[in-house]
């Protein structure tokens, strides 16, 4: 066990997919600076994140972005403890450049290195939104590339219990927006657009796994609505285009909703948190708030700036790394396809 009587400040870097980002944070828990460095605009104009021109736009950006990441914490590098960075999963191109910049601080100083796991960094967001929080609890984690019903039984400690078996939530978000006209990043669009729809205009089906209790499906609900459009087509129907929105919304947060209140039923939980892009949902944030109300479970939520992809959460899973001295070497690599509990 690491000596941690001092403050321990970690600068922590995350550039899996589209997001530069870098920040400082004190003890796991206070952030000194957050700067995100975003690439929608550019990847707006595919339709989708372009994996070559992601690492293209890091290299460029990644170098200021850990600069103002430090100056806005007012911290030199001989401040620092340790660098934590993001290494999986992810994109491969988008992993290497953080994990390359990271190393390369590491070597030039010799401040101790970790790399962190991406889902573990937004289930960590929630000890930063919410100093108190200890395990154990359960985190339901949803993003563009990841759907886990999780157990956080200690610290790092992890126990899966559902995810996806085809798409991510925030996947089908993205590609149901881009059906409906809404276009890149689908989430966010469908959110906004929910609000002037219908949540009960259309019954498009809650997915199901059968025999598991806990795993999602969602390709199935997002091919209901494609099969939705396609028939209104050819029938000369208009498509109203927030009903749609909401519709589907109302179905995904009632799958998610329902998973965590049979998880929180089972195990007698009396803490469930919320994580990932997703998460910065407001209808998910709704329905997940009232049902752990009426199950008297404590429910917690980062803010929308720490749901989707930013380095604080980073620095906060870092923190716990760093006092168990879980350390890393110069030998790190990108894995792109890296389980939550895999090291
Ligand atoms: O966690 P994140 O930033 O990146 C990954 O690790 O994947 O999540 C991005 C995902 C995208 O699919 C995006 O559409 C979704 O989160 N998202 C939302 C909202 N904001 C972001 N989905 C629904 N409602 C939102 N408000
Ligand atoms: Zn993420």
């Amino acid at each position: 066990m690491t000596d941690i009587k001092k403050d321990v400040t970690i600068l922590a870097i995350e550039s899996s997919c589209d997001e530069t980002a870098a920040s400082v944070v004190v003890n796991g828990r206070k952030v000194l600076s957050n700067v995100i460095s975003s690439q929608i605009d550019i990847h707006t104009l595919y339709g989708g994140v372009v994996p070559e021109i992601a690492s293209r736009k890091h290299t460029e950006r990644i170098t200021q972005v850990i600069r103002e990441g430090l100056e806005e914490a007012g911290k030199t590098l001989e401040d620092l403890d340790a660098i934590a960075v993001t290494y999986g999963p992810g994109l491969v191109g988008p992993l290497l450049i953080g994990v390359s910049a990271a190393k390369g601080l590491s070597f030039a100083t010799g401040i101790p290195l970790i790399g962190v796991h991406h889902i573990e960094g937004h289930i960590s967001a929630n000890y930063i939104a919410e100093p108190t929080l200890e395990p154990p609890f359960a985190c339901l984690v949803v993003s563009g590339g990841h759907t886990h019903l999780v157990l956080v039984r200690d610290y790092g400690e992890y126990e899966i219990l559902g995810k996806t078996q085809d798409d991510a939530a925030g996947e089908a978000f993205d590609k149901v927006a881009r059906e409906i006209g809404l276009g890149y990043p689908g989430g966010p669009k469908i959110d906004k657009a929910s609000r002037e729809g219908n949540p009960h205009a259309i019954t498009f089906p809650r997915g199901k796994v059968a025999g598991s209790r806990y795993d999602f499906s969602f390709s199935g609900m997002k091919s209901a609505v494609l099969n939705y459009l396609n028939t209104s087509r050819m029938k000369g129907i208009t498509v109203n285009v927030p009903d749609v929105a909401a519709s589907f919304q109302q179905a995904v947060v009632d799958v998610l909703v329902s998973h965590a209140g049979e998880a929180i039923d089972q195990y007698g939980l009396k803490k469930f948190a919320l994580a990932g892009g997703v998460a910065a949902n407001n209808a998910l944030r709704a329905g997940m708030r009232q049902m752990c109300e009426e199950k008297g479970a404590e429910f917690f939520c980062p803010p929308p700036i720490l749901c989707t992809d930013n380095a604080a959460m980073i620095g906060s899973a870092a923190y716990f790394e760093y006092i168990k001295g879980n350390f890393s070497g110069l030998d790190l690599n990108a894995v792109p396809g890296l389980r939550l509990g895999q090291r």
